[in-house]
């Protein structure tokens, strides 16, 4: 039996998973490889608490630079995360001729092109598939078993703890406020959860979906992001009893001339399988041009399910695949131009508070016709007795950004529109 000596970079949640993963199925898995691996060291700042987890036959440190020039090790798994510390130890591991898995989707998304370039020229795998959607194979499933489509769009429920927020708001009419401080208690996000609420995380998830399934360089900074923090439960239940469910979607979608890759809450209609995933759970679905739509459900984070893709890329790493990162030959990298926010193309859903008074529903449906933009569904409820205004939501047919921004404008001005109109996209994902 081959061996496999691993480096732990980080015995967090994620650390302690892949550990406990391990040591129940290592039989399983020597089945499956005929290698025996082990973790060999670990480095984490907490000293005690890593040496509690793993006993005291395995090397534990707080110096993880140690690990990276250690020679006895094979495979570095890096689960420290961000894009400090983590960047210099994968480029020394590499450099020091070290397979990497890691699970960090920051640092890829924001220095993958240059870190794939230094693996392939080291001759060593850096792997990722914990990097996006937790326990979902989603990386594996674009590069690998949809091989043989063009990839059309990607839509994806990227990110549990805004997902938990989203659900907890429709289901029990809280506002975003409460429902984050839910979230926190029960210890799904973060005690800064910055990066969850504002699309963030959602957003290097989705620079990483995007650059498998186009070929296209990791491309962070182009991604345009909304977060959900915004978000009124109005909408929710406006967008309900029009028959569609709000969630943060990260969206990739290759037009005639470029990529749309956006990250903001979406209505989409209650019938699509996507719409009923729930609670912290994530959920892909990639468009192929011969397969058509495919769904990909499952646990998008936490211990066990996330070092299930780190162990299967420790597997694919011990089998010698040789997949290139992207699922495309290096060469064939395309930086194919992203479209602005104003030239996305999509669907609206506008909330509009007006006084009530005749007419108003006239002039505004006539800005819709003025720029050629088709209203596909409409709600106004009756003003109660003591109101003198009302709202009016329209869900518009698919618009160009800017064309729709140009509507919104003219509606803001006129007399009867009190506050600002709310917009948020809609997708039909259908086709
Ligand atoms: N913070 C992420 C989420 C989990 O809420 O989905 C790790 O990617």
């Amino acid at each position: 039996m081959k061996r496999m000596n691993i480096g732990l970079l980080g015995i967090g949640t994620v650390g302690g998973g892949v550990f406990e993963l391990l040591k129940s199925n290592i039989t399983e898995i020597q089945r499956k490889t005929a290698t025996d691996m082990k973790i060999i060291a670990v480095a984490d700042k907490d000293i005690a608490r890593a040496k509690e987890i793993v006993g005291s036959s395995i090397e534990v440190t707080n110096d993880p630079f140690k690990l990276v020039a250690d020679k006895e090790i094979d495979v570095i798994v890096e689960l420290i995360g961000g894009t400090t510390i983590a960047k210099d130890l994968i480029i020394k591991a590499i450099e020091n001729k070290k397979h990497v898995v890691t699970a960090n989707k920051a640092l890829l998304a924001n220095f993958g092109n240059e870190l794939f370039e230094l693996a392939k020229k080291n001759n060593v795998t850096l792997a990722f598939e914990a990097s996006v959607a937790g326990g979902i194979p989603i990386l594996k499933s674009i590069r690998e078993g949809l091989a043989g489509n063009k990839i059309e769009w990607v839509a994806g429920i990227i990110n549990g703890t805004t997902n938990f927020i989203l659900t907890e708001m429709r289901e029990k009419g809280i506002t975003f406020a409460e429902a984050l401080s839910e979230a926190q208690s029960l210890g799904f996000a973060e005690s800064d959860p910055t990066f969850d609420i504002e699309g963030i995380d959602a957003a290097h998830k989705l620079t990483i979906l995007a650059g498998l399934s186009f070929g296209i360089p990791m491309s962070f900074k182009d991604v345009y992001v909304e977060g959900i923090t915004t978000l009124e439960q109005k909408d929710i239940q406006y967008a309900d009893e029009l028959g569609y469910r709000i969630k943060l979607l990260g969206i990739a979608k290759k037009r005639d001339k470029g990529i749309e890759l956006r990250v903001h809450p979406t209505l989409i209609p209650e019938k699509r399988l996507i719409a009923n995933v729930n609670g912290v759970m994530n959920a892909v679905v990639v468009k192929g041009n011969m397969i058509g739509p495919t769904l990909y459900y499952g646990a998008g984070a936490g211990a066990l399910p996330t070092a299930s893709s780190v162990v299967a890329d420790l597997i694919d790493i011990s089998r010698s695949s040789h997949v290139p990162p992207h699922g495309f030959e290096d060469n064939k990298i395309d930086k194919i131009p992203i479209y602005k926010i104003d030239d996305a193309i999509s669907g609206y859903y506008l909330r509009i508070r007006v006084s009530d008074k005749p007419g108003v529903l006239a002039e505004i449906t006539k800005l819709f016709g003025d720029k050629k933009i088709s209203i596909d569904a409409m709600l106004q409820k009756e003003p109660k007795e003591y109101e003198s205004e009302a709202d009016i939501v329209i869900l518009s047919h698919l618009a160009v950004e800017k064309d729709i921004n140009v509507v919104i404008h003219s509606i803001e001005s006129l007399p009867a529109t009190i506050g600002n109109v709310i917009k948020i996209r809609l997708e039909e994902l259908s086709k």
